[in-house]
């Protein structure tokens, strides 16, 4: 059992909005739940953790998160045991260091984890009608934190406010995506902000992300920042390619988000005793590799993604199909594997479950 240590002050709702919700049809990430866990750094240091009802949040125009940026968040997803009823989170501790990571990239104050977790574990607990139970749909998690200081002098805020709400998702891509490979705008560079959660990161690919769409793209594939050759990750995911039976997927390099999702797949690929490279993969190589018929499967990873497979791949003016989705054998097992033991219908033999 978990054992909550932080004390945390829960203000109920008295007009939950539950009702209101088709949990049949959900889209991703526009319903929230009923409750939200709010801390305020001040100080120098955390101050009590409260649970309130989900509401707006006042801010400074002079917030300093909004002009220079120090703004973090994390994603995670919780699902229903439906045969115990308990609530499965999945490796939650990895989500808790990551946001420690990227506060401290991006100077400021980390969260103690038990304050992350104890919060999370309450949160969910109390809002535990909200988890979906239809295929492909999950409870997300969204933690976050960001500067409050209501200055505009350049430096690292002296407030912050840590925030965790909820909301009950279907899938993040309902369909595969086709991605365009990157060749002119950069993501991230290694000694940037791409390996951490940092809000900003994520600005910067809307304006390719638009164009992309213009010709039929759903997501950019970004490549390394320097010569636009080698694979990256596609934004919302990280991304691996199955070739001639081996499984490819970008070196941790420092620019790339370490996911938790692609951490756990790699792990799930190599106990079924597939070879996994984690190394630079360049275009060309893949090119070369679909020219020749090798390239087998090609699939994003992520929270909110899961397991997304890509149906195509743009690449200086021309098209390439993939294999058809049935014939992905890999990505298929792993996607139904993953998705079993965040379910509780797999056993959880990694021990990445935490039941509430
Ligand atoms: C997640 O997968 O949880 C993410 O944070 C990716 C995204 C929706 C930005």
């Amino acid at each position: 059992m978990i054992k909550e240590r932080n004390l945390i002050t829960i203000n109920k709702t008295d007009q939950s909005k539950i009702s209101s919700v088709d949990f049949n049809n959900i889209p991703f990430g526009r319903v929230f739940s009923d409750h939200m866990v709010s801390i305020k750094y001040t100080e120098g240091q955390w101050q009590s953790a409260q649970i309130l009802p989900y509401q707006e949040v006042k801010i400074s125009p002079a917030c300093s998160a909004l002009h220079y940026g120090q703004s973090i968040f994390e994603g995670m997803k919780a699902n229903l045991d439906e045969q115990t009823g308990d609530v499965l989170l999945f490796r939650p501790q990895k989500n808790a260091q990551r946001l420690n990571a990227s506060a401290i990239r991006l100077g400021m104050p980390a969260l103690p984890v038990d304050l992350f977790l104890d919060s999370l574990y309450q949160l969910v607990k109390l809002d535990r009608q909200w988890v979906p139970t239809v295929k492909d749909a999950a409870l997300y998690i969204r933690p976050l934190m960001f500067a409050t200081d209501p200055y505009i002098g350049v430096r690292a805020s002296e407030n912050y406010r840590y925030i965790n709400f909820t909301c009950p998702v279907g899938a993040y891509y309902s369909k595969p995506v086709k991605v365009l490979v990157g060749d002119k705008f950069v993501r991230a560079i290694p000694g940037g902000t791409g390996d951490v959660k940092a809000a900003g990161n994520y600005a910067g690919t809307m304006h390719p992300a638009i164009l992309a769409k213009k010709t039929g793209y759903d997501q950019v594939l970004w490549t390394d920042g320097y010569e636009f050759k080698y694979a990256q990750e596609i934004g919302t995911m990280n991304v691996f390619f199955i070739v001639d039976g081996k499984a490819l997927t970008p070196e941790l390099d420092g620019a790339i988000l370490p996911g938790v999702t692609r951490e756990s797949v790699i792990q799930l690929l190599k106990d079924k005793g597939v070879s996994v490279e984690e190394r630079k993969v360049s275009i060309e190589e893949l090119i070369d590799a679909q020219e020749k018929g090798l390239l087998q499967d090609a699939f994003g990873t992520g929270t909110a993604a899961t397991v997304t497979h890509i149906s195509d791949i743009g690449y200086k003016g021309k098209n390439y199909q993939l294999p058809p989705i049935e014939a992905r054998t890999i990505s298929n097992e792993i996607k139904v594997q993953l998705d079993g033991i965040k379910r509780g219908l797999l056993p959880d033999t990694y021990n990445w479950i935490v039941r509430l």
